[in-house]
């Protein structure tokens, strides 16, 4: 299935084409004039057939300008009129095809399947060597964290082994003195659990454990999810509720569902801040559930979507980029997907969607 635009204002000719392109599967639209058009190209378009002529301007302009919107769709331009100065205006704006009319329905179809089949193969071409090129960092990432948390892991076990040695002298100082000492040891141990955290996030992510799938109750797992976070959404003046009716049963490791939900409820609160709120669901369909993890935040700007499941990709001073990569990860394990639409809490929504048995 494509997006095919039609760009024409003769509505017999729109009709026609319409029921034709739809009755093999193609999403239409139509627009008559050159503005409607563009608006409609910013991203929905794959396939354009653009006349020549327009009540608003001329198809060979529109067809420069719906190629420099959107370089991945191609445009067919329809013409009743041919000349060797308007074939040059088309090659020169990039169209993908120049049809002249009447032209025969069959010829039509065979030229914009070739278009779609072209658009078709670009686009997954770019999102294989995306994925390849994400792997591959993956694998890089892997092996050099694997070594590198090992070798941090040791001393930093031996240092808050000596800070509790030493919070353990103050404490037999006379009670006075003890606080201005103790304040600034707690914040070390703070930072070094900040670390260690951070350690066993790489840790994970270099060698994914495998699943230790059991019978899993997804609603009392959330509960107990938003039952952990709730003091820190509190502290954070963020308003964390969920709605969940009925069990939802299904099949997967506990542990790292808990960590999936986790993270995402913890970059929810992030994204609503302080005023915001976050809001988790289940949603029953008939194969799978998902879960719907909303926040009122500002939602994820289409940059940041693009490499939302990088590994290290963050837009936070203070984060490590790890937490969609792995729950990612953990999710496919799963057989399930991770979406990201717009949430009607007016943020982003990030639905974790598992099949059931
Ligand atoms: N609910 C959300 N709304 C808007 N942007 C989000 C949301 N969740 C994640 N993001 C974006 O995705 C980025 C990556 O998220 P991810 O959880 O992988 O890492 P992080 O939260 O930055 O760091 P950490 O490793 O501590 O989780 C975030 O930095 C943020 O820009
Ligand atoms: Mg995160």
């Amino acid at each position: 299935m494509s997006h095919v635009l039609l760009v024409e204002d003769n509505p017999d000719f729109v009709a026609n084409m319409r029921e034709i392109l739809e009755a093999i599967g193609h999403e239409v639209r139509d627009a008559g004039t050159c503005v409607k058009a563009a608006t409609l190209g910013r991203d929905w378009v794959e396939v354009a057939l653009v006349d020549l002529r327009l009540p608003d301007g001329d198809g060979t302009t529109l067809a420069g300008q719906l190629k420099e919107q959107n370089p991945d769709s191609e445009v067919i331009l329809l013409t009743g009129h041919a000349s060797v100065e308007s074939a040059a205006a088309a090659v020169r704006a990039g169209v993908w095809a120049y049809l002249i009319k009447p032209c025969a329905t069959p010829d039509l179809l065979a030229t914009l399947e070739k278009a779609v089949r072209h658009v078709n193969t670009v686009v997954e071409k770019r999102e294989l060597a995306r994925r390849a090129q994400r792997a591959e960092k993956l694998a890089t990432v892997g092996t050099l964290t694997a070594g590198l948390s090992h070798e941090i892991r040791n001393p930093l076990n031996a240092a808050a082994l000596q800070l509790t040695v030493l919070e353990r002298r103050v404490r037999k100082l006379d009670p006075a003195i003890q606080p201005p000492l103790l304040d600034p040891l707690t914040l070390v141990r703070d930072e070094i659990r900040r670390l260690e955290h951070i350690l066993q996030d790489f840790l994970q992510f270099a060698r994914p454990s495998p699943l230790n799938l059991k019978p899993v109750d997804l609603r009392a797992l959330l509960e107990g999810v938003v039952a952990f976070i709730k003091t820190d959404a509190d502290r954070r003046n963020v308003a964390l509720t969920a709605t969940i009716s009925q069990p939802a049963k299904l099949s997967g490791d506990p542990d790292q569902l808990r960590q999936v939900f986790m993270n995402l409820t913890l970059n929810a609160l992030d994204a609503a801040g302080s005023g915001g709120r976050v809001g988790i669901a289940i949603d029953h369909t008939a194969g799978s559930l998902a879960v719907h993890v909303d926040d009122s935040g500002s939602g994820v700007p289409p940059e940041v979507a693009e490499r939302i499941f990088e590994p290290f990709f963050t837009t936070k001073a203070q984060g490590s980029g790890l937490g969609l990569p792995i729950s990612n990860a953990i999710v496919g394990q799963h057989a399930g997907r991770i979406e990201i639409t717009r949430s009607p809490m007016g943020g982003a929504r990030f639905s974790v969607v598992l099949p059931r048995a």
